[in-house]
């Protein structure tokens, strides 16, 4: 039984890797996806077999429904307008994924530029909270279905509990989304919106192929994951269509790493 039946979801970042995999999840299972990015093609350098097609094309392939619009995930006007187009079309927004994001080459604080901390924050964590708040400014106005007036998933990263090595700023933006998760359960519980997000560990995605094409850093990546393999694109998915769906309907503030025991060990 398909979990999203008759709900719309929408997914910033949905041209590529985790995004794309959310996307095609929340479709596989009835949900018709607003997919928006500042690309309409996935990145080069992914690991999706079908890279030639793009997101929204795949998910009719396979039956779904879907739109793509184009839209900067730190830009306070396009991130209202992948709402409101949710909204025009389908009266209501059931679920937003809040995933677009960038890593910058590894370095340490000192040889890190401004430039690149603004930049980072601004994509990884602004966007976050522009997310959200249009959001939750439409779930709040919609009635309750099934338990919930609406479900937010943040893509977060386990960068967000503990610190990466040579990565500052990134784990500055997504220790940010992890309290900003935290936070808005706390404010929007009682309105029955359901706030969660999503810590993935090192995953196969074009974010991480430098470093997986580093032969010492990809060693480095797989011995501090106990799991004996790295992560892919869709075990985030899976984490995600769980929070978006009933199944995790009291589930409120909660952080899901999805790690292979990166932060367990
Ligand atoms: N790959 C990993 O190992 C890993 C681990 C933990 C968390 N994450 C997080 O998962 C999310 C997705 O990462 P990925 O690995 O799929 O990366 P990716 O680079 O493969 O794909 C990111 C997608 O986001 C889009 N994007 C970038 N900036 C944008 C913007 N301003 N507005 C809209 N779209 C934008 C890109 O065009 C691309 O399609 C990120 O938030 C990332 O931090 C990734």
């Amino acid at each position: 039984m398909a979990r999203l039946k008759g709900q719309t979801a929408a997914v910033t970042g949905s041209s590529s890797g985790n995004g794309r995999a959310i996307a095609l999840a929340l479709a596989a299972e009835g949900a018709h996806v607003v997919c928006s990015d500042i690309r309409k093609s996935a990145r080069e350098g992914g690991y999706e077999t079908n890279t030639g097609q793009d997101t929204d094309d795949v998910i009719r392939a396979n039956g779904g429904t879907a739109e793509y619009l184009d839209a900067d995930a730190s830009k306070a006007a396009d991130v209202q307008a992948v709402v409101d187009r949710a909204v025009q079309a389908f009266g209501r927004l059931d679920v937003m994924v809040n995933n677009a994001g960038i890593l910058n080459a590894p370095h340490n604080i000192v040889d890190e530029t401004e430039e690149e901390f603004d930049r980072t924050i601004l994509i990884n964590g602004k966007s976050v909270w522009l997310g959200c708040k249009s959001a939750l400014a439409q779930m709040r106005r919609q009635d309750v279905v099934d338990g919930t007036r609406g479900r937010i998933v943040n893509i977060a990263s386990i960068g967000g509990l503990v610190g990466l090595p040579l990565a500052p700023a990134y784990c500055a933006a997504k220790g940010a989304v992890v309290n900003l998760t935290r936070q808005l359960a706390v404010d929007f519980s009682a309105e029955r919106i359901n706030v969660n997000a999503v810590c993935p560990g090192f995953l196969h995605t074009a974010m991480l192929r430098p470093l997986l094409e580093t032969p010492e850093l990809n060693l480095a990546l797989r011995g501090t994951t106990p799991w004996p393999d790295l992560g892919h694109a869709e075990d985030v998915a899976k984490a995600v269509v769980f929070l978006a769906s009933g199944d995790a309907s009291w589930a409120s503030g909660t952080i899901l790493t999805i790690d292979g025991g990166y932060t367990a060990s």
